[in-house]
């Protein structure tokens, strides 16, 4: 497997729609199984395609803390129901490292997607585990955690990855 350097935000690859998969190939799989070494190394909780440059419907996430290792691997995951119950989380991103904020969404999900041998699968996900999936959902759709913030806040986040992206390229 391969570490895929991850895209940090303000990049436009992250503000696009990402495609569905149609047939889940071996090089599909394989990316998919880089992504979750490459999300493991970050370390990080959750990561989609668009995070590494491909835009299509795949995410891969893992919330177990200090249990064992609960990898999931999502093809054209799809949340279809949401509670009325809602929750706030202190977010970040792996796309926007190093900054954190408060983000308020559904507590529960029920998420469809088609696993990595083809199966689809139904799930209800709650606690860290909506909230991570529903984030990476997002990331499929070109949006991003600061979305939710307000401009200023998100404006001062952005004005800070510039920078960063600045330091990263002098080296
Ligand atoms: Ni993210």
């Amino acid at each position: 497997m391969t570490l895929r350097s991850i895209l940090i935000h303000p990049d436009p690859r992250l503000k696009q729609v990402a495609k569905p998969v149609a047939d889940i190939s071996d090089e599909l799989r394989l990316l998919a199984d880089d992504m979750l070494e490459t999300m493991y190394d970050a370390p990080g909780i959750g990561l989609a395609a668009p995070q590494v440059g491909v835009l299509s419907r795949l995410l891969v996430m893992d919330c177990a803390k200090d249990e064992p290792a609960q990898p999931l691997i999502m093809f054209n995951p799809e949340v279809i129901a949401r509670s009325d119950e809602r929750n706030v989380y202190e977010e970040g991103c792996l796309s926007i490292p190093e900054q954190f904020a408060e983000v308020e969404r559904p507590a529960e999900v029920t998420v469809r997607w088609i696993d990595r041998d083809g199966t689809e699968k139904t799930r209800d996900f709650t606690g860290i585990w909506a909230t991570c999936v529903q984030h990476e959902i997002d990331h499929l759709d070109g949006r991003l955690f600061i979305d939710y913030l307000k401009p200023m806040k998100r404006d001062m986040i952005t004005r800070k990855m510039v920078k960063l992206k600045r330091e990263m390229a002098r080296g």
